[in-house]
């Protein structure tokens, strides 16, 4: 195994044996069942083409499953004719479901919206005319920068239907970070909002679009305001639209028409290991697929009686695939709250699902911790009897987390399903499957019928059970990444040269002695704070672009809340060593730089940093410190003196 700290994560987890198999109650009325493994794995391509015609409404079949000829360049579903917005809304309205409810919305000061299948279509429509009169034509990038509202899904799915492909920046991303993504994809169109509500307080947004507007040298043509919080805003006459005046004045009559299954649905910045964020491009027809595949079967959905709710923000691909699309492509009712957890009280969430009878909920560890450390008192005054199943996803969840979450939330009967998978996969691949899987806390356990994985060994030879290494994906599938946008080149690098005719992850994994596996956490230069990618080399860049750095190391280290937490060695300039305010300084240039998300927990000044003789700095033994321990092996720096000058400083 990699690194140290994947050592002591895997020791701890060899002591986890428990296991929960489904009650036999929930087994006998599955969704899932035990044949799709059998099916998929008799013939792959076949099972992926009957899951694909069984699931979504093709407006031209498909001639051929998959195209590898020019791999690692996939194409899924080749021939077949599609649009992703008649399948989220307009056939469910057509099949007699339009007064099912499509989204219950809740707003954080507690305000609420209601819409239908039929109403959501008749939204949708209008946004599709209504960026069409502004300019906007099939392959056009648009950028979408919302708070959680549902303006956010009909400007998602409004591009879908008209073949612009969207690219939605989370709205806790800065000025900067907004308008490198809006450079990078030269977006015609901005969606935004006044703002939102943050704790109970108004909290901006347009201010930022102005921002990263105000440099001329941009693309954007036109930028579209939702009044949410009613703030005032500066306006630029001729750019700015209201959404009211453009978007719910337009005509409701909108045709959707077919596009190639491998059109590009959209387009999701994503931290990778260099300073320079990864435009991770997604098409149609193999994303829909997978990501509704794994939606009916992971979830047990019943689109006629659940009420789903993905607490995820739609900024992230969980929100897309798992908000956005699949839940709507299958028909479900989906709840989306704007707030935080803690607003106005610590039990908003349970009070959410109390109220909607939710059955279904979808959330990432980092929150499940903090509910633990807010208490069981809290969920334990709303009844969350309605909850069937619970899901997790975005970072490893530790088997103490993960029991309270069957316990606590999950009344001891729900069963939890762990879900893997990465911007990059674009939909689940790692799940435990409910009714069928006997379920193990901490693990992820088994790749989905369909998925094929194995966890490797630095020569790519597949490890024996019981032993650590690296996660990678033998085949392509469906919802797979087509590239990185306007960068082939690093596609393949990143994900296809570490290991011959295989995708590398990026992560460690074990396997236990069942051969099920166990996500340790990544082996790159990407941390996981609260579920949330953040890439080390980019906040180092955002430091060193600081006058007083001169030099910039970022660690993540294990937080008990967050999963990491960011932490950062700075060697200063000059006479910045005496500002008595300079990690402040420093924290919030980070976060105008990148976002709040990105801001260090903590920067620790050093005299120097530790590195080989090649000059490649040795974040291990930073991250060593950072964490509390005793610098592990530091025959190979340049300097071996380093660390103790560095402890020393330290202690001072
Ligand atoms: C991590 C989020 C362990 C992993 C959907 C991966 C997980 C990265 C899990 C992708 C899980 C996600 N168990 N680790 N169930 N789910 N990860 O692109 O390190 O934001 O590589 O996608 O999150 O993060 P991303």
């Amino acid at each position: 195994m990699p690194e140290n700290e994947a050592g002591d994560a895997l020791e701890n987890l060899l002591h986890e044996n428990r296991k929960f198999p489904p009650s036999e109650d929930f087994a006998a009325n599955a969704i899932a069942t035990a044949a799709l493994y059998q099916e998929a794995a008799a013939d792959r391509l076949g099972f992926w083409a009957k899951q694909s015609r069984e699931l979504l409404s093709w407006g031209q079949d498909f001639e051929q499953t998959l195209d590898w000829s020019e791999a690692p360049f996939a194409k899924w579903f080749v021939g077949g004719k599609i649009n992703a917005a008649y399948n989220a809304l307009d056939r469910h309205v057509e099949a007699g479901n339009g007064d099912r409810v499509a989204i219950y919305w809740e707003g954080e000061p507690g305000d609420t919206r209601e819409y239908t299948y039929a109403q959501l279509t008749e939204a949708v429509k209008k946004a599709a005319n209504a960026f069409e009169a502004l300019g906007v034509a099939k392959g056009d990038r648009v950028a979408i920068y919302l708070p959680m509202i549902p303006e956010a899904v009909i400007s998602m799915l409004a591009c879908a239907r008209i073949g612009a492909i969207h690219s939605v920046v989370f709205g806790g991303f800065s000025a900067d970070a907004l308008r490198n993504r809006i450079d990078d994809a030269e977006a015609k169109l901005v969606i935004t909002a006044d703002g939102t509500y943050r704790r109970g307080a108004p909290s901006p947004l347009k201010p930022a679009v102005d921002a990263a507007l105000e440099a001329p040298g941009h693309t954007v043509q036109h930028v579209v305001v939702v009044k949410r919080n009613g703030e005032p805003v500066a306006w630029a006459e001729g750019r700015d639209r209201w959404w009211t005046e453009t978007v719910d004045a337009a005509s409701a009559e909108h045709e959707a028409v077919l596009h190639d299954s491998e059109h590009p649905l959209f387009i999701l910045y994503t931290s990778g290991t260099t300073g320079k964020p990864k435009g991770i491009l997604h098409t149609t027809g193999g994303y829909l697929t997978q990501t509704a595949y794994s939606h009916k079967n992971v979830f047990d959905l019943r689109p006629e009686s659940d009420v789903y709710w993905c607490a995820a923000d739609i900024g992230w691909v969980t929100g897309h695939s798992y908000i956005a699309y699949s839940p709507l492509v299958n028909g479900a009712s989906i709840v989306m709250y704007e707030g935080t957890p803690d607003t106005p009280h610590q039990g908003r969430w349970w009070e959410i699902i109390e109220k909607y009878k939710v059955t279904i909920l979808y959330a990432a560890p980092t929150a499940i911790r903090t509910f633990m450390k807010w208490g069981r008192e809290i969920p334990a005054k709303y009844d969350l009897s309605s909850l069937k199943l619970l899901g997790s996803v975005g970072e490893p969840i530790n088997p103490e987390a993960w029991m309270w979450y069957r316990e606590i939330i999950g009344g001891g009967k729900t069963p939890i399903v762990d879900t893997w998978w990465q911007t990059e996969t674009g939909g689940m691949m790692i799940s435990p499957l409910p009714g069928v899987t006997a379920t193990k806390p901490g693990s992820a356990q088994v790749a989905l019928p369909g998925i094929e994985v194995d966890v490797v060994d630095d020569l790519g030879q597949p490890v024996a059970n019981g032993q650590g290494g690296y996660l990678v994906v033998k085949s392509p599938w469906p919802s797979m990444l087509r590239g990185i946008w306007g960068d082939p080149e690093r596609y393949k690098e990143t994900y296809w040269s570490r290991f011959d005719n295989m995708y590398f992850a990026g992560d460690g994994a074990k396997k236990d002695e069942d051969g099920d596996i166990w996500l340790l956490g990544r082996v790159d230069d990407v941390m996981n704070v609260s579920g949330h990618r953040l890439s080390t080399t980019e906040i180092e860049s955002a430091l060193v672009s600081h006058p007083s750095v001169a030099e910039a190391a970022v660690v993540g280290a294990s937080d008990e809340t967050t999963g990491q937490a960011v932490v950062a060695f700075v060697i200063l300039r000059g006479s910045a060593a005496e500002d008595p305010d300079v990690e402040q300084t420093l924290r919030n240039h980070v976060g105008k730089e990148i976002g709040p998300i990105a801001k260090p927990k903590r920067i620790l000044v050093v005299p120097e940093l530790p590195k080989t003789r090649s000059g490649k700095i040795m974040r291990r033994l930073l991250k060593d410190i950072a964490e509390g321990r005793e610098a592990g092996d530091a025959t190979t720096l340049a300097d071996a003196g380093i660390m103790q000058l560095i402890s020393e400083s330290l202690k001072k």
